[in-house]
């Protein structure tokens, strides 16, 4: 098979958008659309990739970089298409950098859920001597260009602003993805003249020029809107994000996963499921997640970036994000509702987390439990270590972070201040409302707080009476 050169087009403006973001930046399944088109062309492992820009190119250059290189490119070129004078034009900017071999696949910037399956199935009917075009049926073809046969072949592409009454009631369109030899795509672009209704070089006219020259036409027809689908406006990307949620959710489902709702989930990035898993409505996935067998999610809860162990449930409302650093939930455990699990929280086995407690930075050993309104920051606590509602750790004296050290089977009281760095030692009590400042030893109960006084025949002050 013949070498393949990407050449994604993504200087328009993207007017509609009415968004200081160049429109190939807007997130669907919270990555750019510029990102899906790279990762769905990278696939196709090309020899090289170019990147057409214009509008914002500083910014979508610096990015389609980075997306090339987390898809695995070893190179992405950019070029810069300045003023835009159509799609024709646009390719145009990108012949420089082409070889006379090979086959160039021009892919659009905005189209994000083209998949890799779809390209190489256009590579192949290009073959190396065709021109291929993606094409799809529409049931309202408005402002799309028109795909013109005699019989079954194609004779040309004519845009709407062009077309007669008669080609406007064709309802097959070009899809704005075709492959071609380079060879023959470089010859056709350096015939194109802007001679139509919007004064611009279209791409499109390579149909005409293929014909002239008898070089075989060939429309790749997909049953699949989905995929071809482009992005002009907020309504268009709010669609098109909820056509591919759906998507996830199917799969996901089809691996056995069950949802309460396919409609109510939101996967930004990876969720990878064992079996058994139970997705309850309103929950948002970002990042990497994992969620081992038998996990339970209930209904609105946000988990980004965090690994979730067989057999723990997650109870409503809880925010989880584990940014870089991660977070751990152990086999077994219980979490939330309304629990925060911040960057490096390590919870071990049967863990429980309860409503309103936070925890960042810290390792909690099996059966370790924060049953309510607390704060765990920068603490290494031991097994079965039971952690009094409305206790906090103060690990920050305002320049640095210190650690609290709470050994295996420490019983906290409610309502302490853990005024780190300190270490309580195993098997301890501190008594309710204590501020502890100094280590405590093994298997004492500490307390550190003003002792209760008793002042007998106390007479509260009355109303009026001075
Ligand atoms: C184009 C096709 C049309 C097809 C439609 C599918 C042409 C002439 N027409 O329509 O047949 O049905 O796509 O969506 O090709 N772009 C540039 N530089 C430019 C102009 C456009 O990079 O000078 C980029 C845009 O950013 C966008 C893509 O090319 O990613 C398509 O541009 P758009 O204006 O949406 O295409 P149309 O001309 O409307
Ligand atoms: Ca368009």
């Amino acid at each position: 098979m013949a070498s393949v050169d990407g050449v994604i087009m993504a200087a328009g403006k993207g007017t509609r958008m009415k968004s200081g973001l160049p429109k190939v930046l807007h997130r669907l399944g919270g990555r750019a659309l510029l990102a899906h088109v790279i990762e769905s062309a990278a696939g196709l492992q090309p020899r090289r990739l170019i990147v057409v820009t214009g509008h914002g190119a500083e910014q979508v250059d610096a990015a389609a970089r980075s997306f090339a290189e987390g898809a695995g490119l070893a190179t992405c070129d950019t070029v810069l298409q300045s003023p835009q004078l159509g799609t024709g034009h646009a390719v145009q900017q990108a012949l420089p950098l082409l070889p006379e071999d090979g086959i160039c696949l021009v892919l659009n910037g905005d189209v994000p859920l083209i998949e890799t399956a779809t390209l190489q199935a256009l590579v192949q009917a290009c073959a190396g001597e065709r021109l291929a075009l993606l094409t799809v049926d529409m049931a309202d073809p408005t402002g799309y260009g028109r795909i013109v046969r005699e019989g079954e072949a194609v004779r040309a592409i004519v845009e709407h602003k062009d077309a007669t009454q008669a080609q406007r009631r064709i309802t097959e369109i070009y899809s704005g993805f075709m492959a071609a030899p380079n060879r023959l795509l470089r010859d056709w672009l350096g015939r194109l003249s802007n001679d139509n209704a919007q004064g611009e070089y279209y791409l499109t006219d390579v149909v005409k020029f293929a014909v002239q020259d008898g070089v075989a036409v060939t429309a790749l027809r997909t049953p699949d809107p989905v995929q071809v689908d482009g992005v002009n406006s907020p309504v268009q990307l709010a669609q098109l994000e909820r056509a591919y949620q759906l998507r996830r959710a199917r799969a996901l489902m089809e691996q056995g996963v069950r949802l309460a709702d396919p409609a109510r989930l939101d996967v930004r990035g990876t969720l990878s499921c064992g079996a058994d898993v139970e997705i309850d409505v309103n929950c948002v996935f970002e990042g990497e997640v994992t969620l081992g067998e038998g996990v339970r999610i209930g209904a609105n809860c946000v988990i980004a970036n965090a690994r979730i162990a067989a057999g723990a449930v997650i109870h409503p409302f809880t925010h989880i994000d584990g940014e870089s650093a991660g977070v751990t939930v152990g086999e077994g455990a219980r979490v939330g509702p309304y629990a925060r699990l911040r960057p490096g929280a390590v919870l071990g086995a049967d863990v429980h987390i309860g409503n309103f407690v936070e925890v960042k930075n810290s390792t909690l050993a099996a059966g370790a439990k924060a049953n309510h309104l607390a704060y765990l920051g920068d603490a290494t606590v031991g097994e079965r270590v039971n952690y009094g509602a409305g206790s906090i750790t103060a690990n920050y004296d305002g320049a640095n972070k210190h650690r609290t050290v709470i050994e295996a089977d420490v019983h906290v009281g409610s309502n302490c201040v853990l005024v780190a760095p300190v270490t309580l030692g195993a098997g301890g009590t501190v008594g309710g409302g204590s501020t502890i400042t100094k280590d405590t030893p093994p298997g004492a109960l500490s307390v550190a707080r003003g002792k209760q006084v008793a002042i007998p025949n106390w007479k509260r002050p009355v109303k009026g009476s001075r």
